[in-house]
């Protein structure tokens, strides 16, 4: 049985899904504190399924995830927990701090205890894998390699900032205390149940609106892209043979400007839901930019590739069409997102920065 943190999220929820339609695995526990950012409709067909337990809760209560430890007798844990958007970092740090750092130490506190007390065998088994971005790295130019982990961490905003803290926490908790962590950073992440905060389906969810589709800048910021499932396989194939104390890369070799990344979604909607006038490429709209937004990010995968044997199934143009394909026929899940609260959100970040 493992603990799933933050599994009514967009990767997170993707990750349970996948985990539970193998019939092999005994089970999961997902425990999430149900941010804005997490959505009980995206695991609405495992709710019944007697190996998923659910429970409602923060990574930072330590008595709350010892017991869910200790009941459910859990072999590993992966933690996806986190405030994950970078414009609300800028707006509002706070949650990020607490969450991703402060909450990320004490969830490696109540699972260094519980660790400690298992026996040398379940001791030696035991996992923890924290599910970390790329952009602790910094930002690299046109001309620079792809980030490897050997890369120094240059994180530049509030969010990355508190991501490379919360890795840094757990590499020390490993190396002081021996607790068996492996440690992934991934590349953008696209897909079904993505929060329509995030560039791919804001755009797909505006342009079927009728709604303008914003370019922060000049558009020519540059994004490795990584379909969700793909992520969900190498997050499971890291569980598996993962070495103890490693970070591995992950990304799927799909490195696209933002204006690509929108001008390619018109097009699939123009051929799949053509509008009576024109083409959605002509909702484009250019925006302020974002503060010290990082210009390019490009992951070498070769580390998983080469010692786990992982690569990604999909390629940008296969994994995009998916996923204009899925906000179309899942406008059930859409409808249940865009509260009250998510138009709270777009009204404070795109009403005082148009160009
Ligand atoms: P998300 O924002 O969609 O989901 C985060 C989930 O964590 C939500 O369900 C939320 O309710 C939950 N959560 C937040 N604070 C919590 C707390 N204190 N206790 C328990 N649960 C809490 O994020 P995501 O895009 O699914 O990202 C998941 C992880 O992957 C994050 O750690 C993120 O840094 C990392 N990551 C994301 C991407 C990407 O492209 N989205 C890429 C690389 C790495
Ligand atoms: P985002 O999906 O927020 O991911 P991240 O900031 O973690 O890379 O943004 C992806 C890229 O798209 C990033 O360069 C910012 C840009 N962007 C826009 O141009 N317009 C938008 O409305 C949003 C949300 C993002």
């Amino acid at each position: 049985m493992i603990l799933v943190t933050g599994g009514a999220g967009f990767i997170g929820g993707n990750f349970v899904l996948d985990y539970l339609a193998n019939p092999k695995v005994a089970g999961l526990v997902n425990l999430d504190k149900l941010t804005y950012a997490g959505n009980p409709e995206t695991l609405k067909t495992v709710e019944h399924d007697p190996r998923y337990h659910f429970i409602q809760g923060d990574i930072g209560n330590v008595s709350l995830v010892s017991d869910l430890l200790e009941k459910y007798a859990i072999t590993a844990v992966v933690n996806f927990a986190a405030e994950s958007h970078v414009d609300r970092s800028i707006l509002g740090p706070s949650e990020f701090i607490q969450t991703n750092i402060v909450g990320t130490f004490h969830l490696l506190e109540a699972v260094r205890i519980y660790w400690e007390k298992l026996s040398t065998g379940s001791k030696e088994s035991f996992r923890f894998l924290h599910v970390s971005t790329d952009e602790v790295y910094g930002t690299l130019s046109l001309s620079d390699p792809a980030f490897n982990e050997t890369n120094p961490y240059e994180p530049n905003s509030p969010y990355s900032a508190s991501k490379a803290a919360s890795d840094h926490l757990v590499r020390a908790w490993h190396h002081t205390y021996g607790l068996p962590v492996v440690t992934t950073n991934c590349s953008n992440n696209y897909g079904p149940y993505h929060f329509p905060e995030k560039l791919i389906p804001l755009v797909i969810l505006n342009a079927i609106n009728g709604k303008s589709l914003p370019i922060y800048g000049d558009g020519q910021q540059i994004r490795d892209w990584l379909y969700v499932k793909d992520h969900c396989s190498a997050i499971r194939r890291v569980l598996e043979l993962g070495q103890l104390g490693q970070t591995y890369n992950i990304g799927g070799w799909n490195e696209k400007t933002n204006l690509e990344v929108v001008r390619t979604i018109c097009q699939i909607l123009d051929t799949i839901k053509p509008k009576q006038n024109g083409s959605y490429a002509d909702q484009i709209t250019y925006v302020k930019d974002r503060p010290g937004h990082d210009r390019r990010y490009a992951i070498d995968a070769s580390k998983i590739e080469r010692e786990l044997g992982w690569k990604p199934k999909e390629t940008f143009d296969t994994g995009i069409r998916k996923t204009v394909e899925w906000y179309l026929a899942n406008t059930d899940w859409t409808q249940s997102v865009l509260s009250g609260n998510y138009q709270n959100w777009i009204d404070l970040q795109y009403s005082s920065n148009a160009k």
